[in-house]
């Protein structure tokens, strides 16, 4: 699939040589073969490197930090620095994009608190690590600028895309994650994959109300986020399981665990109709077609 990345297009500030991928990982930990899971041509520029393990570049820590807990300040669930290098830098990957500093725009400026000596200032962040499973990665951490600028100023998809450079540069076959049943991210989350809920109700969390999911990485749905209608095959390989979920009522989350905990599933959302609704709205629940 091509991306719309010419002139006048909602997506050409990825074409901009003001604005880089970056990249965040240990020398050891680099991708040997970046980006061959998946066929895509969406990135055009190569991406950055900086070593986390080296003492110069703890300005680009301190910048990525800076980013997420601004971006995270609504929801009051910005990462503690040690669980940046505990929980990111050592086991997983970390990346997003970058905007050149000598260009970035004064409304950025405001909303980082002001302007790095850095060649390069980090809009985006994206972190995901792997777990006990064989080709599964946990999602721990998606932030962007825009959620701090105005409408206008926003580069449209720039949280999205940091997610989609992450799983295409890694090469993640399967991935989790955990969102908050009414948190617009939702929307990002659920175009990547067919969309397995694997806890409806969390309360080992902090919030019980958070969904965690799983989806086995599959470019044909990430078009359904710019595309805005149904993609991938999931209509032809899913049938609704007869119920719904109602993502403020915790009863209806709590009933939704309860079958997932006696292996009733595994349960599906649509993502299309997650890209759809507003967040919050009551959501089909969907089996795989037997
Ligand atoms: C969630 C987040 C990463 C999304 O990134 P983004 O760069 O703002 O979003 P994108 O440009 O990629 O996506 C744009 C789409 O998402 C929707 N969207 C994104 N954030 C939204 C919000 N807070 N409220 C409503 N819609 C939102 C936009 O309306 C747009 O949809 P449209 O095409 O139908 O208009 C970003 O808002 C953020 O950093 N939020 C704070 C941290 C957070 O909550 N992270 C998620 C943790 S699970």
């Amino acid at each position: 699939m091509n991306l719309d990345i010419s002139s006048g297009s909602k997506l050409e500030w990825l074409n901009s040589e003001d604005i880089r991928p970056y990249v965040f990982v240990r020398e050891d930990m680099r991708v040997k073969n970046p980006g061959t899971l998946i066929d895509l041509n969406w990135f055009p520029h190569k991406p950055l490197w900086f070593n986390p393990l080296h003492m110069d570049e703890v300005s680009y820590a301190n910048q990525i930090l800076n980013m997420e807990k601004r971006a995270f300040s609504e929801s009051g669930m910005a990462m503690p620095r040690w669980v940046f290098y505990d929980c990111a830098i050592m086991p997983g990957f970390v990346a997003g994009f970058a905007h050149k500093t000598k260009t970035l725009p004064l409304e950025m400026q405001v909303a980082l608190g002001g302007k790095s000596d850095r060649q390069w200032t980090p809009i985006s962040l994206f972190i995901i690590i792997p777990t006990m499973n064989e080709g599964e990665w946990f999602a721990h951490n998606l932030s962007s600028i825009n959620t701090l600028l105005s409408k206008e100023s926003r580069f449209y998809g720039l949280g999205f895309l940091t997610k989609c450079f992450g799983l295409w540069y890694a090469n993640i076959e399967t991935c989790c994650g955990a969102t908050q049943w009414t948190s617009p991210a939702l929307k990002l989350h659920s175009q990547f994959g067919a969309f397995e809920v694997l806890t409806a109700y969390t309360p080992a969390h902090d919030y019980a109300h958070t969904l965690t999911y799983r989806l086995k990485v599959d470019p044909v749905y990430w078009e359904g986020f710019f595309a805005k209608r149904p993609m991938g095959d999931f209509s032809k390989l899913y049938v609704e399981a007869g119920f719904s979920v109602n993502p403020y009522k915790e009863d209806s989350l709590i009933s939704l665990q309860r079958k997932i905990e006696k292996h009733e599933g595994p349960f599906f959302l649509s993502p299309y109709e997650l890209r759809d609704k507003p967040p919050g709205e009551v959501l089909k629940v969907y089996k795989a077609k037997a």
